[in-house]
């Protein structure tokens, strides 16, 4: 294919890309923006494919017909609460491919570089390696603690800090040996020597970071999958990939920082861990807080039909039970009747960001009742029933009241503030945090035992009798 189509390609790619972001920050135009996105990748494949740089189709073809394959079936296996952990073992693989790539490219006997455009191609491939490193052993490290197979708590060795800084000055050490020598083969021992050390540093950074902070992780390593995309494309020469791999990059920085404000923190501390504990664990003994007030789905119906306005605080516990469809029939039953219905969205509600927005959009609720924190925080007060769904940190008002919380800080969705406020879930168990919640406690909170779907199926049967 002729060099000006692909460069036109690349170029009509880009912009594509580009129209797939802004479409994807919306709920209303995303699946507009994801079918940019198809097109354009499908675009740069072909136009990739296609140039003179491929000189043998077999391999390509049987690559993309191995790896399309395992994604095909990845990804009509997984479930919806399982996403979380695919978008970081994925991040996984764009960090080892930056890894070989940079090998493969130091040992191309092919390329043949002078003076500085030796060295800006030696700086591209050791940084290339080391930010691809990181990512390939932190992310594997993330998907371990988001789907349960490392503990979420933070390994908080001695010293941890100085362990890091010595890693840093020895990779900045070993990049100044790498430049200065001449044979590849004397060459590849720092480049070895420092991937061993970002392997180790991926793995202690991700290790150290709690439970509570494990979204800002995952947008973190989703923003360095992006900058090693780029840094491969600077090693290979293809603008299309250092453009994708910045766009990435900054998108999963920015993403990283709505993160840390809505979770009030700062990138450097979450950087440094230890914020959040093992998920999971029995809350203390009923006693120890207060009494505990049960209702059952009949008196929740009873109470939300002569109710004026009621917001729904939906998490984590909405997505394991499935229960959207069931949640819009009810609000769709109570709008009829004339209550005002509305919902209340932590920005790291779920496990995923947009976890409860694309879970509401799938059960068709209109987006205008769909509000973020911010919106809705303040009329909690006016409100008469508040129903949290299988949420427990975001609701969690010792973020707001303990400063000895181990979430102190964070802003959450202030429920209690409601006339009524009746939690679902199953247990006393805390959630993704480990932190107890002193809400289920509260005068005017009422416990709705079981799962959220079933207990919601006899709420919406008694709300229609
Ligand atoms: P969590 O604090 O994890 O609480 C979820 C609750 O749902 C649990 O306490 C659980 O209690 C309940 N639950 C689970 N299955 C249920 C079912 N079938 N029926 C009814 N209830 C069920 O969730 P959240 O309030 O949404 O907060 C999110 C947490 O995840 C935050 O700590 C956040 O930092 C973290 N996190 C978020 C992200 C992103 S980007 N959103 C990524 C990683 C981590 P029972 O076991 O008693 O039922």
């Amino acid at each position: 294919m002729p060099q000006g189509v692909i460069i036109v390609s690349y170029i009509l790619a880009t912009i594509l890309f580009i129209l797939a972001l802004k479409g994807l920050s919306h709920p209303e135009t995303a699946r507009r923006g994801n079918l940019y996105g198809i097109i354009g990748m499908t675009l740069a494949i072909l136009a990739t494919v296609m140039s003179d740089r491929v000189s043998s189709y077999v391999p390509v073809i049987l690559a993309m017909a191995a790896g399309g394959s395992v994604g095909i079936y990845v990804a009509r296996k997984v479930q919806m609460t399982e996403m979380p952990e695919l978008v970081a073992i994925l991040h996984s693989l764009v960090g080892m491919a930056a890894v070989l790539i940079g090998f493969a490219n130091y040992l191309d006997p092919t390329a043949v570089f002078e003076g500085a455009s030796k060295t800006v191609h030696e700086v591209e491939i050791y940084l290339g390696i080391l930010i691809g490193a990181v990512t390939f052993t932190g992310s594997v490290v993330a998907y371990g603690k988001l789907c349960g197979k490392i503990t979420g708590k933070p390994l908080l060795l001695p010293a941890r800090h100085w362990l890091n800084l010595g890693l840093l000055i020895l990779s900045i050490l070993l990049g100044k040996w790498f430049l200065n020598v001449e044979s590849i083969g004397v060459g590849m021992i720092p480049l070895i020597l420092m991937t061993i050390i970002a392997f180790a540093f991926g793995v202690h950074m991700v290790m150290a970071i709690g439970g509570a902070d494990m979204p800002v992780v995952v947008s973190m390593l989703n923003s360095y999958s992006g900058w090693a995309a780029s840094a491969t494309g600077f090693m290979l020469s293809n603008d299309l990939l250092i453009v994708t791999g910045a766009l990435v990059g900054s998108s999963g920085a920015i993403l990283s920082y709505i993160m840390c404000r809505a979770m009030n923190r700062h990138f450097l501390s979450v950087i440094a861990g230890g914020f959040g504990t093992e998920g999971g664990a029995p809350a203390a003994a009923a006693g120890e807080q207060g009494e505990v007030h049960p209702i059952d789905p009949d008196e929740t119906a009873e109470l939300l039909l002569n109710a004026k306005n009621v917001i729904i605080v939906p998490g984590y516990g909405m997505a394991v039970a499935q229960a959207q469809h069931v949640v819009a029939e009810i609000v769709k039953t109570l709008r009829d009747k004339g209550v005002n219905v509305r919902f209340g969205i932590h920005p790291v509600a779920g496990r995923m960001p947009g976890h409860m927005n694309v879970l509401l959009a799938e059960a068709k609720i209109p987006y205008d009742i769909v509000l973020e924190m911010d919106e809705i925080n303040d009329d909690f007060p006016e409100t008469d029933v508040a129903i949290v769904i299988g949420a427990n940190d975001i609701v969690n008002p010792s973020a707001m009241e303990d400063p000895n919380s181990p979430i102190a800080g964070m802003p959450v969705l202030e429920v209690w503030k409601a006339s009524t406020c009746i939690v679902l879930k199953r247990s006393m168990a805390t959630g993704y945090a480990g932190v107890d919640n002193p809400l289920f406690f509260r005068e005017n909170t009422r416990m709705l035992f079981g799962d959220a779907r079933d207990s919601l199926d006899k709420v919406l049967g008694q709300l229609k009798h």
